[in-house]
């Protein structure tokens, strides 16, 4: 994209860490709601994403889940991710979920800020994270270190807006940008069969401007936007660079993780799709003659 076309974009934020440190508590806090309250055992089942306005500004925020078993998933969310926030929980420590959102963070190149969260407990040692984390590399500013440190407590509600502002600071070093007058193009971040609207994707918008009415390719999949709902389930015509929405209209599922674009007509959706469908297959044949 020309330089002049560039606007400036939310920070696309992930948290990530250790089971049970705190992730979900840690967004309800910055979102002022209660998702793990409902959420079956308090684990994290999908991949949730939402936008929060600070003052005049808005941080993009993926939420990931904590089990083990989508560990895949969570490296594809920091491709699309800016910021990372490690949450550590100050009883517990770094644990091996910690650093391997360590390792996922630095394959990926992106910064993370760490949020040493679980302050209230009386067994909270804040001293012993910032140690632990030094031998991973995470040296913290007051050591001589980059790493921004900041003590949370996400039950509580201590220490969010510093850890909002550090995150904004963060995102000013990066120089965020995005032409918003083009067709978009941007990520899957999770995909679900709504009985009542058929295939429903909540896509992150990364460039361009998403509308109602814009053919779609998504992966192997294809269609076009019959409808558009922002991370409140509020109808919305239009999404721009680092927003999260939701897609009715599509064709099928597509995978999280996949890219998708927007094309000129329907029928070159449909014909990139079919191709698609066509490597899908081929690579499946090929693992199974594996
Ligand atoms: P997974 O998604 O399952 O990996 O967990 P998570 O990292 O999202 O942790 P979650 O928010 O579900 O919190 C795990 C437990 O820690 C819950 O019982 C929370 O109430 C508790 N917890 C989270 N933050 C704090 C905190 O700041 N202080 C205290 N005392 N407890 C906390
Ligand atoms: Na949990
Ligand atoms: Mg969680």
């Amino acid at each position: 994209d020309d330089p002049e076309t560039l606007r400036e974009r939310p920070p696309v934020v992930t948290v990530m860490g250790h089971v049970d440190h705190g992730k979900t508590s840690l967004l309800d806090a910055i979102r002022r709601t209660n998702v793990t309250a409902t959420e079956a055992g308090g684990i994290t089942q999908h991949i949730g994403a939402y936008q929060v306005k600070i003052k005049d500004r808005k941080i993009t925020f993926l939420d990931t889940p904590g089990h083990e078993a989508f560990t895949a998933m969570r490296a594809r969310g920091a491709q699309v991710t800016d910021i990372a926030i490690l949450v550590v929980a100050a009883d517990d420590g770094v644990m091996p979920q910690t650093v391997e959102a360590i390792n996922h963070a630095k394959a990926a190149g992106v910064p993370i800020v760490v949020a040493i969260n679980k302050i209230d407990r009386p067994d909270a040692n804040p001293e012993r994270v910032k140690q632990q984390l030094s031998e991973y590399g995470l040296i913290p500013e007051e050591w001589g270190g980059d790493t921004i440190m900041v003590p949370v407590s996400a039950v509580k509600k201590e220490g969010i807006n510093e850890l909002l502002e550090m995150t904004l600071l963060t995102a000013d070093m990066m120089e965020l940008k995005a032409n918003p007058d083009r067709p978009a193009r941007g990520v899957v971040i999770e995909a679900k069969l709504d009985k009542g609207r058929g295939p429903v994707a909540t896509v992150l918008v990364q460039k361009g401007t998403l509308k109602v009415g814009d053919n779609l390719v998504a992966g192997a999949v294809y269609g076009r936007v019959r409808a558009l709902f922002d991370d409140k389930g509020e109808r919305v015509k239009s999404a721009e660079p680092s927003m999260p929405v939701e897609v009715l209209g599509l064709s099928d599922l597509p995978q999280a993780g996949d890219i998708f674009q927007v094309v000129e007509d329907e029928k070159l959706a449909r014909q990139i799709a079919a191709l698609r469908q066509e490597e899908h297959r081929q690579e499946e044949f090929k693992a199974a003659a594996k």
